[in-house]
């Protein structure tokens, strides 16, 4: 059934309907169309816009449908427009004419504003859960390797040591900023717009407070033309889990290169690698690879949101139903990708010896050899010069800086000393960066307590 036609003459053409439903995709938020429907009305009857014995039948009416429809007694087929059609038309059907009444004071375009509303609350929930779960999985780790030495890259050309705890730790910041993100859009979209009507409010004296609390929402909208066209909030967490992504896409990126057989930092479990159809020797990062190309999705429903608003005049306007498969889409996409990548991640095998005997080659420890000159009075620009000449002589002989005689070091500077090779081994590089955030273990140590107080605190 149409929930319109009064004013019109002939029937839609069929194209145009099936350009216009939503129902194949909005069926999914048949819940919180509910929800929101048995809020309305108890608020409805306490204004005396319903009787007591209304509301009860609408309320035993849309209970006995959500029940059905949870239990497949009720299937959602595309009879219906929308799933607003399709749980009114049920309702009536079912209870008759008192059914009618569940609309008053409501126009769909509130009605779809607090749908959206309440579903996107629950995925940001559901989506908070699996980046705590990875944080976790992550501080495990960073635990296990606080000694485990790699080399840190810039230009991913080796730079300096760090340790693989600490490496992972850069990454356990920034999935709890998409956390922080996830909670401030969740605080910043938490109204009610339910009572904005489809864009001036009513004339039924509508407690809109009162809806908006029995909806565990911290207030009611203040704009009825904004309720009923904001996409902020959309857009807003399009933007996180864009950002989520291409925190996943960089980590994927890290994975794939540590994974080949140049690197073989890492082993990625069987369970999470594929084969080739033709090459028996291959092991494939699949995952890896599926994460970082899924991530051009999810920036590409953030574009197409942010596209489809930019020229929208106020209020509503069908431009955006849009919102819906976009964003479901990229929730979706991001919700499969995090639990795999997790799991990944905690079944990985770290090849410590081989990262370690990467760190220990490239002159990772060069920049400690001209802070050794430093610490003896030496001018940080010329030790600079100094250990490049250094450097250059290693090229030369194919070995590494504490390969050098002593003879050799104090050929380019007398200022060296025999402990010169304590000052540049690969313990000591590492171990001496304490500074807080520093890869060495004490300063790790600090900021894994503060970690594991963060995760125990929620
Ligand atoms: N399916 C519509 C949407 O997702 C619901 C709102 C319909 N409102 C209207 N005036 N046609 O935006």
């Amino acid at each position: 059934m149409k929930l319109w036609g009064g004013r019109f003459t002939k029937e839609i053409n069929q194209l145009a309907y099936q350009l216009n439903a939503s129902i194949g995709f909005d069926k999914r938020l048949y819940k919180q169309d509910i929800e929101g429907s048995l809020a309305h009305v108890t608020m409805l009857a306490k204004q005396e816009i319903l009787s007591i014995e209304e509301r009860d039948q609408i309320i035993d009416g849309l209970k006995g449908i959500l029940f059905d429809l949870e239990n497949q007694a009720l299937v959602i087929d595309d009879s219906s427009e929308d799933i607003h059609s399709f749980v009114e038309t049920n309702l009536i059907a079912r209870i008759g004419e008192v059914g009618k009444k569940l609309h008053t004071g409501r126009s769909r375009n509130d009605q779809v504003a607090l749908d959206m509303k309440l579903y996107i609350r629950s995925e940001i929930t559901e989506l908070d859960e699996l980046l705590k779960e990875l944080l976790k999985t992550l501080l495990g780790l960073m635990k296990e390797h606080i000694e485990t030495y790699m080399p840190g890259f810039t230009h991913l050309q080796k730079a300096q040591p760090i340790t693989l705890s600490h490496h992972l730790g850069a990454y356990f910041e920034m999935f709890r900023r998409d956390r922080d993100r996830l909670f401030d859009i969740y605080n910043r979209m938490n109204y009610c717009p339910l009572g904005a009507g489809a864009l001036a409010g009513t004339t039924y004296p509508l407690d809109r407070e009162f809806t908006a609390e029995i909806l565990g929402f911290d207030g009611a909208t203040l704009n009825s033309l904004d309720s009923v066209s904001d996409r902020d909030y959309l857009i807003e967490l399009l933007s996180a889990l864009s950002t989520i992504m291409m925190h996943l896409s960089r980590f994927s990126e890290e994975i794939i290169i540590w994974n080949t057989n140049e690197y073989r930092f890492v082993e990625i479990d069987d369970a999470y690698s594929t084969g080739s159809s033709i090459m028996p020797q291959k092991k494939n990062p699949d995952m890896a690879e599926l994460v970082r190309g899924k991530t051009g999705r999810v920036y590409g429903a953030l574009m197409s949101i942010l596209t489809a608003m930019k020229g929208l005049p106020l209020a509503y306007n069908k431009d955006m139903q849009e919102d819906k498969e976009l964003t479901f889409d990229a929730i979706d996409t991001v919700k499969s990708c995090l639990p795999v990548f997790t799991d990944m991640l905690r079944t990985m095998r770290f090849r410590k010896d081989i990262m370690e005997n990467s760190a220990k080659n490239g002159f990772t420890n060069a920049t400690d050899a001209a802070d050794y000159l430093v610490s003896h009075g030496i001018p940080f620009r010329d030790a600079h010069g100094i250990v490049g000449q250094l450097v250059l002589l290693c090229i030369q002989k194919n070995i590494s800086l504490e390969e050098l005689t002593l003879e050799e070091f104090q050929s380019v500077s007398p200022v060296f000393k025999t402990d010169i090779y304590d000052a540049i081994s690969l313990k000591t590089c590492v171990e001496k960066r304490l500074t807080i955030g520093a890869p060495g273990k004490a300063a790790m140590e600090k900021v894994i307590q503060i970690y594991q107080s963060y995760l125990e605190e929620d």
